[in-house]
């Protein structure tokens, strides 16, 4: 990859993100993915978790960690977003194999029924648009990619 254009730590999670050009929150860790850091659980039980608007990667890192067991998709509409995921999971030594980064349109493709949990931490803006309509889709989809037991974080 070449080289990232910014690069942040994160002490409470034991971190270094990089990222490249445009991703979100490229200078510091966002204040949502900070919340949702400290909830991801932790359980032998689940074998998908997907990542849905993954930018670098934060929410894919520590969901890896906790659920050693687990498959992670990490899903991003842009690709400098994929890039940087990709790196970032490396980096912090998680398996190649148990992970797959995709650049997509929210969960379009997905396989119902397939995965056991959904982190999201949606986009509120589409340009200089304020909308929440990216974020209603990703909540449907995660609806119908769930397993009936699953959970949308
Ligand atoms: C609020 S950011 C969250 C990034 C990261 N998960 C975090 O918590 O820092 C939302 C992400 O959704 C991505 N996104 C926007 N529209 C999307 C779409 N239609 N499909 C997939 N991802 C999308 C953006 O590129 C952005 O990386």
């Amino acid at each position: 990859m070449p080289a990232a254009t910014t690069s942040f730590d994160v002490p409470d999670f034991k971190m270094t993100l990089q990222n490249h050009a445009n991703v979100f929150s490229s200078e510091s860790l966002d204040i949502a993915a900070y919340l949702m850091l400290k909830h991801i659980p932790a359980d032998p039980e689940i074998k998908h978790i997907i990542d849905l608007g993954c930018g670098n990667g934060v929410l894919s890192i520590q969901a890896a960690r906790l659920n050693p067991q687990a498959q992670i998709t990490a899903v991003d509409e842009s690709n400098m977003a994929i890039a940087s995921a990709a790196f970032n999971l490396q980096q912090h030594g998680i398996e190649a194999s148990r992970t797959h980064c995709l650049v997509n349109n929210c969960l379009d493709g997905f396989t119902p029924d397939s995965a056991d949990v959904v982190l999201c931490n949606p986009p509120f803006h589409q340009l200089s648009a304020v909308t929440d309509h990216i974020a209603w889709q990703m909540f449907c989809d995660a609806k119908r990619v769930l397993e009936p037991k699953g959970g949308l974080w």
